[in-house]
């Protein structure tokens, strides 16, 4: 079967290469084997192929936080999903055409959900969801300020805080997105900028914003921060500029802001499996609603790694690159 495998750190269309490896074999009774129909290309990919994510594995390695599968065998202790059943999986490596894994890691999706979407489910709409949930007890009305609103975390914070009646303050770096943005929910959309809090408080009517996620870091987690009410949260989540955030201490100091941050991971730990296939139950519901979606631009052959990657490092893209290991979907 066909695999990506990284054998160096380094530029990912460079050091990733689509390999033949051995088959995954059997499951054993606690185990699901599933081919994989899809996964999409995430910044923290990226940042695995390079050496710079927080897990840095032995080489060689195969990336790939997320995927969508299709089970081909169950073994005999698994009861919750069977042969034909689509699944997302907990665990890593999914860069490949088949996977076996423990039961309990295979998360059952509903039968006719949309393949493309179903592969970007695993990781950014619980982001998002939870980032909403986890740090302040928002009340219908309430400002909440996010920048990267353009990315597939943002465009689901924008979709899910509108359903909860939240308003959001959407940061942008291309003001051309501002009526696609606008479609889904968003009720501001500001273009980053020196004078972003001068620009927040007049669009807001002043109002006191006391959530802000941020995932660029450097300057801009400043201005994200400066933009919050005193005593608000903001929650750094990740770091597309490759910068710490540089976040002016007054803000601190003075007004009690808090600077936290969060991994998906981590707060998904705290739920019970229970709890969790509930959260990707409600959100595969939504998806097949069509109320939550991420824009796909490209889909790959698992062959065309290299230019799938290269494809996924350019901004301004119009949506994910994903690849289809085991052919069209
Ligand atoms: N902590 C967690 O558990 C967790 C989970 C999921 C995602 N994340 C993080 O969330 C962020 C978004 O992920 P995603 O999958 O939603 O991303 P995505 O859909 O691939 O979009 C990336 C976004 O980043 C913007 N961008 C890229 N470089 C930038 C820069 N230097 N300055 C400002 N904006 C920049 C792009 O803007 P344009 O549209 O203008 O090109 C685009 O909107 C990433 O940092 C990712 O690591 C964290």
């Amino acid at each position: 079967m066909k695999q990506v495998l990284i054998e160096q750190y380094g530029t990912p269309w460079e050091v990733a290469r689509c390999a033949e490896v051995p088959d995954v074999g059997a499951p054993e009774a606690d185990e699901v084997v599933f081919d994989v129909l899809a996964f999409p290309i995430n910044p923290a990919d990226l940042w695995f192929c390079k050496g710079s994510y927080r897990l840095r594995p032995p080489l060689p390695a195969t990336p790939g936080a997320e995927c969508v599968g299709r089970v081909t065998a169950a073994g005999a202790a698994v009861r919750h999903v069977k042969p034909g059943d689509l699944v997302i999986n907990l665990q890593r490596e999914n860069w490949t055409q088949r996977r076996k894994v423990k039961g309990s890691d295979a998360i059952p999706l509903p039968a006719g959900i949309d393949l493309r979407q179903a592969a970007m489910v695993r990781i950014n709409p619980p982001t998002a969801a939870l980032m909403l949930s986890d740090f302040v007890d928002l009340k219908g009305g309430e400002w909440v300020i996010q920048n990267v609103a353009n990315s597939a975390v943002g465009r689901l914070a924008i979709v899910l805080a509108h359903q909860r009646g939240l308003r959001t303050v959407n940061i942008v770096r291309r003001p051309a997105l501002a009526d696609e943005l606008r479609q889904l929910g968003a009720d501001l959309v500001l273009v980053d900028g020196d004078d972003l809090v001068e620009r927040v408080a007049r669009e807001t009517g002043g109002a006191k914003v006391r959530l802000g996620l941020e995932a660029i870091g450097g300057a801009a987690s400043g201005r994200v921060a400066d933009c919050l009410a005193d005593d608000g949260t903001l929650v750094h989540y990740g770091s597309m500029s490759g910068q710490n955030p540089d976040v002016n201490r007054s803000n601190f100091i003075y007004r009690g802001v808090r600077l936290t941050g969060f991994m998906l991971g981590r707060f998904l730990a705290r739920r019970t499996p229970e709890k969790i296939r509930e959260i990707y139950a409600d959100l595969a519901r939504q998806v097949m609603e069509g109320r939550l979606f991420a824009p796909v631009d490209t889909v790959y052959p698992i062959d065309g790694i290299k230019e799938a990657l290269l494809h996924a490092d350019k901004g301004g893209r119009n949506g994910k690159i994903l690849v289809a290991p085991n052919g069209p979907i």
